[in-house]
């Protein structure tokens, strides 16, 4: 709470931009405020998802741990504290719907409901998700055939098995979220992977950068980074994109 009322004071806004790539993504995404992107259908879901009474024996890849532990978790509590709430996934689906990707590859599925903005989004995009827990996969597979979500494809297993055997199958990554596993060398080490697939106009999200001091040292080693050309550290979510020939800038906004 601290952390995002110092980002608050700290962050600006459009008049402090002075990249017309940025003042663009500002302008035609960030500060609409009408929220395009929110479906009631999904958020029936979402509400569903958080009213449900029962249990599932939950495999919890653990940040930072490779250790494997089954936990009972309640799915309405998954649904209350796992998913992006309802106006970061419409911002995350502006941002989709605005780059226009053709590949999107998203790293914690869950119940799937973000995947399920991020494929409306963008529906001439093939979206590969990737979820560990196979229980929480079967949740999310059903909600993919409810909504009959025809450009998704979920991907069951661990981010280390899965993510080289999707990215085989890629020639370009054009939008890449990559949210679970909030811990640095984790983090580090999907992003690199991706990296080898991005392009020029490849948009890649990091979710939760300021979740942890730990999170916080990878978003600066991915700031850092050569190929990286302009970041946005919008708190809960750091926009990273590796635009040639552009100045290298990295912004902290408040929208
Ligand atoms: C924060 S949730 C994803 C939320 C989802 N993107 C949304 O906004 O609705 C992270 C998910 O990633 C999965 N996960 C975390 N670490 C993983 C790993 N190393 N391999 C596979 N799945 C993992 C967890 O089981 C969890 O369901």
């Amino acid at each position: 709470m601290l952390a995002y009322a110092r980002h608050l004071l700290t962050a600006g806004n459009r008049y402090d931009v002075h990249s017309p790539f940025v003042y663009r993504l500002i302008t035609d995404v960030l500060r609409r405020k009408t929220m395009p992107g929110v479906h009631s259908d999904l958020e029936a879901l979402r509400g569903e998802m958080e009213s449900r009474t029962d249990s599932i024996q939950v495999t919890d890849f653990g940040a930072g741990s490779h250790q494997l532990r089954g936990t009972e978790r309640e799915v309405a509590s998954i649904a209350r504290t796992s998913l992006k709430p309802r106006r970061q996934a419409a911002q995350l689906a502006g941002i989709a719907h605005y780059f226009e990707p053709q590949t999107v590859v998203e790293l914690g599925t869950s119940l799937g409901i973000t995947t399920l903005y991020l494929a409306r989004a963008a529906p001439m995009a093939q979206v590969h998700t990737l979820e560990g827990c196979p229980n929480i996969a079967a949740i999310a597979a059903g909600n993919f055939a409810r909504m009959g979500a025809g450009n998704i494809e979920l991907h069951t297993g661990p981010f280390t098995q899965q993510l080289p055997q999707v990215l085989a199958r890629i020639d370009r990554l054009d939008l890449a979220f990559i949210d679970g596993h909030h811990s640095a060398a984790p983090t580090l080490d999907y992003f690199g992977q991706c990296l080898a697939k991005a392009h020029e106009g490849s948009v890649f999200i990091l979710d939760d950068i300021h979740w942890s001091a730990d999170m916080e040292h990878a978003w600066t080693l991915v700031q850092e980074h050569p190929k990286v050309v302009i970041t946005i550290d919008l708190f809960h979510f750091g926009l990273v994109f590796f635009r040639n020939g552009q100045q290298r800038e990295h912004f902290k906004l408040r929208y």
